[in-house]
């Protein structure tokens, strides 16, 4: 099987690299990734058999050599985080809009088939108190210049199935947590700022709830969609686990040995979504998926482990970081 990874080298996708490699290992993994945060190509180190490709998924030219000469394509490629859509949208058009077309009209030529990594933020959010969750059969309703072009590239997958007859599968993911994520993002940003000797910053009221997933879940049920998942259909991916911004922050410090209340509020997050939660039971009853990581304390004490561990990857994008929420106060 010769397998080609978009976003490979980002978060999630350099998961995904790291389980197949592991668990498929006579399958040929090639990467294609913009690099758009410079040390993230170290998030490949050690997979010795793994082709890297620096390049762009807008880039037509490359990308057709390269979907040609693959089998599967698992696109994970996008311009991933809320904040920075707030503040600078049009790299979000580029490259979840314009880039998952120009994966379409790749595959749809070369008739390979295709897996569409998206968000359960496409959904938009649900009340606190709703006892619904998320499933297949929810209606659209973005909030953010991210959430949005989620939602328009999805659309874009589903019109190429139905008119053009691309053999692609969905899947809509809720938080991920794990190691290898960028510190711009909420959970790594907690720790590093404890491990930088300054308090966890919690927007608004942190009364929000999230659906936290392990990165090696989410990798093990994609994985489980490629080779078993049904042509057209949408899958939810989600682990039960449910917690508020406000308790994530006080496990974050309890379990670095820090006073439980030692935050600070910040300033809120414009169209901020109040509460995300998926049913996952169509891929856990078709495809007889199951997450590992059930205790999110457990998974969260890992991954306090990893970047206590792994200064050096994270310490190179903290300061600029930073310097960013500084200067929308928070
Ligand atoms: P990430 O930002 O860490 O990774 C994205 C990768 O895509 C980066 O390595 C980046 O360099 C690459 N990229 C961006 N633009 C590109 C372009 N034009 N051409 C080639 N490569 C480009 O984000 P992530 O959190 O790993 O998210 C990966 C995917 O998973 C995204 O599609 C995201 O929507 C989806 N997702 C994320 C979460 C989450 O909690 N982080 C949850 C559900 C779904
Ligand atoms: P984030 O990791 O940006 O993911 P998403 O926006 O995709 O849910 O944020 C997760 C939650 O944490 C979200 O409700 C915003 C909140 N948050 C904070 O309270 N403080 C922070 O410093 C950050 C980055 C996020």
């Amino acid at each position: 099987m010769n397998i080609l990874v978009t976003g490979g080298a980002g978060f999630i996708g350099s998961n995904f690299v790291h389980y197949v490699y592991g668990q498929r290992p006579d399958w040929n993994i090639t990467v294609i990734d913009a690099l758009t945060y410079d040390n993230n190509k170290k998030n490949l180190d050690g997979l010795d058999k793994v082709e890297f490709i620096e390049g762009n998924i807008c880039d037509e030219k490359l990308v057709d050599k390269l979907v040609q000469k693959n089998d599967i394509v698992v696109h994970f490629a996008a311009e991933s985080h809320n904040d920075n859509s707030l503040s600078n949208p049009r790299p979000f058009l580029d490259t979840n809009i314009v880039g998952t077309y120009t994966i379409l009209e790749t595959v749809r030529k070369h008739n390979k088939r295709l897996h569409h990594i998206s968000t359960d933020e496409v959904y938009g959010d649900l009340d606190l108190d709703d006892p619904k969750k998320f499933t297949p059969e929810t209606p659209y309703n973005p909030s953010s210049p991210y959430s949005s072009t989620k939602a328009g590239s999805d659309l874009l997958v589903r019109a190429w199935v139905r008119s053009f007859g691309v053999k692609a599968t969905i899947s809509n993911c809720s938080n991920n947590y794990g190691p290898y994520q960028h510190v711009e993002k909420f959970i790594p940003r907690q720790i590093t700022e404890i491990l930088e000797g300054r308090k966890p910053k919690l927007y608004g009221t942190g009364e929000q709830v999230r659906d936290w997933i392990h990165a090696e879940d989410h990798s093990s049920g994609v994985l489980a969609i490629l080779e078993n998942g049904l042509v057209g259909e949408t899958y939810l991916i989600g682990a039960d686990g449910e917690k508020n911004n406000k308790e994530v922050v006080e496990l974050i410090l309890k379990n670095m040995g820090k006073d439980q209340n030692d935050y600070e509020h910040v300033n809120d997050r414009p169209g901020h979504d109040m509460r995300y939660a998926i049913d996952a039971s169509k891929l856990m009853n078709e495809l007889g998926w199951k997450p590992k990581y059930t205790n999110f304390e457990e998974g969260l004490k890992q991954t306090i482990e990893w970047y206590t561990n792994n200064e050096t990857w994270w310490k190179p994008q903290k300061a600029e970081t930073e310097a960013k929420y500084k200067k929308a106060n928070q």
